[in-house]
């Protein structure tokens, strides 16, 4: 699949790519001062689609941060999210005392991000806060306290900067709805 073959599978463009940096930087910024110059933050993404989101927030800090991984499987039907979940990759240090900020590509319903939230609440972590790029206000069925939010959009499955369909996308800078013929 060639760079090309890509954007003749995109339907709409929702975000580009200037608007994810410009707000990113904007979110590092405050990012920064609510933990005083990052002091004791960790940074949590989860695999696979918050690749994307990590690489650049963290670039956009001014200073040094540690960053550490989970990957989980939720199980469910297909693209729809059960709230079941399970761990196929833990992080590999103790958060005790530590201030988490999980980063997240999108969500949805919610559920997996919440399970993932309160599984970290019982580590014993000095705080745990939520930053994601996305959000789908309409397809919320559980309430999330997310502090940092880039954007809100339509309940519309999206694909690109991290977020895939069938594993592909991912590379694509923006963030866009596919066209109906990739679906069929
Ligand atoms: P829930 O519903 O638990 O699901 O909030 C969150 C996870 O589901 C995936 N997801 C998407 N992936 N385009 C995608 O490529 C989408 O529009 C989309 N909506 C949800 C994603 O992995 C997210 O972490
Ligand atoms: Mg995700």
């Amino acid at each position: 699949m060639d760079a090309a073959d890509i954007q003749d599978d995109l339907a709409r463009v929702l975000i580009t790519e200037e608007e994810i940096q410009a707000r990113l930087a904007e979110l590092a910024e405050q990012v920064w001062a609510h933990y005083d110059d990052g002091q004791d933050v960790l940074l949590v993404g989860v695999l696979k689609g918050a690749v994307m989101v990590m690489a650049d927030l963290m670039r956009h800090l001014p200073g040094s941060v540690p960053m550490d991984w989970m990957a989980v499987s939720s199980y469910g039907s297909g693209t729809k999210s059960s709230g079941v979940v399970r761990i196929l990759k833990d992080l590999d240090a103790d958060i005790t005392g530590k201030h988490v900020l999980i980063v997240e590509d999108i969500i949805d319903s919610g559920l997996t991000l919440s399970w993932i939230r309160a599984n970290l609440l019982s580590r014993s972590p000095a705080s745990v806060e939520i930053l994601t790029l996305l959000r789908k206000p309409d397809a919320a069925k559980v309430e999330i306290d997310t502090r940092w939010v880039g954007f809100d959009i339509p309940n519309e499955f999206v694909v690109g900067y991290g977020l895939d369909f069938d594993e592909g996308y991912r590379n694509l800078r923006e963030v866009a709805t596919l066209a109906p013929h990739v679906y069929s």
